[in-house]
């Protein structure tokens, strides 16, 4: 009994002894502009061996694909390709929703060609009065389907979930008390009203976001040959997020109430580095928007204000591919810099969304990658971004590039949906 004692005595002060170097490690974020470093960026307009891109050519042919290289080999990871068997299955539909304004359908996605996990549930919300395919938004949640709209009628979700008292989560799975629980985020009737759809999922059903060695989720299923998981350049938990988004656009594809030309990806925080790495791979999204991305998203990586790679990837190990890893405290060896996220995105729409009050994800440096993306948008012909400053908060800008900095916390409001939706219109009508 006193042996046992002593060794859980023992255990609980190495416990407590390493959690307080785990917080002395951690080092202390900067806040302050004048504390950021001197940095260089990288430019998206010179080639790797030095050449000026002065033509749309150079671009589509040499340093699009270089920088597209660069994020995957040293950011994010590579990702597979499409699988060739995969296996869709509408599993409800309802056609008069939402007090009769919308359906709603699920539709599950098998990516083996056998109805077996990992299975991606898709949500989806159309005007019902529609009278051609719609263009929609889509989305990856942070908690299941069921928590963006308050409708007994959505499958609850079995898979697991991070523990959240808020949102009804117990023992990492939820209840019924999650439903709607994140409908703040979601303002499902406000899309359905101005003429859009909304396609919904749960970013657990691609990969569960904890550190488990990839184990689970889609990675498993591609493994290469005696390997148990992903080699240093190859994909992340963000990487497979922003491919099931992909192989969900692979579905709308086949829809024809969907108009798949006109697909806005949009995310929030780690969703909103996944909704710009799934826009800057795949051109079938023809706008991408992301709010308060931050850090490893929007965010320049070399200002070092807010949230830095040192604490992102000690945090969060298996968001990014291993070579990540290497910059830590070493920004400026990076071949690439998050403007130039951005620019893979050119010419397509795309709309960068910080909050005041969320000095971690560093709206300044949000606001600089639109900036120092310009150039590429101008050189594909498109009217850029047109501002030089950061503008003042809630005064949105809306060219062919979009930013806002909104008052507020780190979250999505019925602020940032009015403009997401107006940047749409702006650029989806009469497309
Ligand atoms: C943490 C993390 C951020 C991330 C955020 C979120 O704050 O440090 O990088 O964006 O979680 O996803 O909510």
């Amino acid at each position: 009994m006193k042996r046992l004692l002593l060794t859980t005595s023992i255990v609980f002060a190495l416990f407590l002894i390493c959690s307080q170097t785990a917080r002395a490690q951690r080092p202390k974020p900067n806040y302050d502009e004048a504390k950021v470093p001197q940095f260089t960026l990288p430019d998206p307009l010179l080639t790797s061996d030095g050449k000026q891109v002065d033509s749309a050519e150079l671009w589509w042919k040499v340093r699009r694909p270089e920088i597209l290289r660069l994020f995957e080999n040293e950011v994010y990871g590579k990702s597979p390709a499409a699988p060739n068997n995969m296996l869709f299955e509408v599993t409800s539909q309802k056609n008069d929703a939402l007090n009769g304004k919308a359906i709603r359908k699920e539709v599950s996605i098998y990516f083996t060609g056998k109805k077996e996990e990992p299975r991606m549930d898709l949500l989806i919300y159309l005007p019902a009065k529609a009278t051609k395919p719609v263009p929609v938004f889509m989305g990856l949640n942070f908690y299941g389907n069921h928590t963006i709209a308050d409708d007994p009628e959505i499958t609850l979700s079995t898979k697991w979930m991070r523990a959240n008292q808020e949102k009804g989560v117990v023992n990492n799975r939820a209840t019924e008390k999650s439903r709607g629980t994140s409908a703040s985020r979601w303002p499902v009737e406000q899309i359905i009203d101005r003429g859009y759809g909304l396609v919904a999922i749960y970013c657990g059903d691609i990969d569960p976001d904890y550190d488990d060695g990839f184990q689970n989720g889609v990675h498993a299923l591609f493994n290469k040959d005696g390997k148990s998981k992903p080699a240093a350049d190859e994909w992340g938990t963000i990487a497979a997020w922003a491919w099931g988004l992909s192989r969900a656009m692979d579905y709308l594809e086949t829809d024809p109430q969907i108009d798949h030309k006109h697909v806005a990806v949009m995310g929030h925080s780690r969703l909103g580095k996944t909704s710009l790495w799934a826009g800057a791979q795949d051109q079938r999204f023809a706008l991408v928007i992301s709010n308060d991305s931050g850090c490893g998203g929007a965010a320049l990586s070399r200002r070092r204000f807010g949230e830095t790679l040192n604490v992102i990837n000690n945090a969060f190990p298996h968001w990014f591919c291993d070579n990540f890893n290497k910059y830590i405290d070493k920004e400026d060896e990076l071949p690439v810099d998050q403007h130039m996220l951005v620019a893979l995105v050119a010419p397509r729409p795309v709309y960068v969304a910080s909050a005041q009050e969320d000095q971690w994800a560093d709206p300044r440096g949000e606001f600089l990658s639109v900036l120092y993306a310009e150039p590429v948008y101008k050189l594909l012909g498109t009217s850029g971004f047109g501002a030089k400053e950061m503008p003042d908060v809630n005064q949105p800008i809306k060219q062919r590039m979009g930013y806002h900095i909104r008052t507020g916390k780190h979250d999505v409001t019925d602020f940032d949906w009015r403009q997401y939706l107006d940047f749409a219109d702006q650029h989806f009508q009469g497309s």
